[in-house]
């Protein structure tokens, strides 16, 4: 394009900060920059995977203390590993089993103290210490479930979790959920 250089960014080039060291935000400024940042990149782009890639990695690279985030999409009685950054996981979780597992069927998100309280939690890292899961929920189904892990305990608050729903909230209208969930 006539004016641009060959290196000039469009939206859905992603050339953002990022924090070298912990960050110096609150973590309540942390969120709302989060969701801020996450939205800039899934909003001029249609593609599922792209975004849901997209937003997990901003995840992971914004939150303090992640061993883990990403996304498990639900596909029948199980939810199946979807785009994610951190070590390999558990691939296949039936619905009803687990902190996701719960998340998902009760349609109510998880925050997880100390994963080692929670009965059934499944252990894809052994690092990881707490967890918080969101529930994504598209007329009245669950679709898909958003799964952060650390190896810290009690990393994730109840503010975190407004937060989190806040930005799957945002998100769900950037996402063809049906192509997502065909497996
Ligand atoms: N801990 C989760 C399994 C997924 S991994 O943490 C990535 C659970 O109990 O459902």
């Amino acid at each position: 394009m006539q004016g641009m250089t060959d290196s000039a960014a469009t939206a859905t080039e992603p050339l953002l900060a990022y924090p070298s060291g912990p960050s110096a935000l609150p973590r309540s400024e942390l969120l709302a920059e989060l969701h801020r940042r996450v939205l800039l990149l899934v909003e001029a782009e249609t593609d599922w995977l792209a975004n849901l890639g997209n937003a997990a990695a901003e995840i992971f690279a914004l939150v303090p203390g992640l061993n883990w985030a990403g996304w498990y999409l639900r596909r029948g009685d199980e939810l199946v590993l979807g785009p994610f950054q951190g070590r390999p996981a558990c691939v296949r979780i039936r619905v009803g089993h687990g902190v996701c597992g719960t998340a998902a069927a009760e349609q109510v998100s998880q925050v997880v103290h100390d994963v080692n309280e929670f009965p059934g939690h499944i252990a894809c890292d052994v690092r990881s210490r707490s967890e918080i899961v969101v529930p994504v929920v598209v007329g009245g189904e669950t679709v898909a479930v958003l799964d952060l892990d650390s190896a810290e305990l009690g990393n994730f608050s109840d503010a975190d979790r407004a937060g989190l729903e806040a930005l799957v909230r945002d998100l769900i209208p950037h996402v063809d959920w049906q192509r997502a969930t065909a497996g």
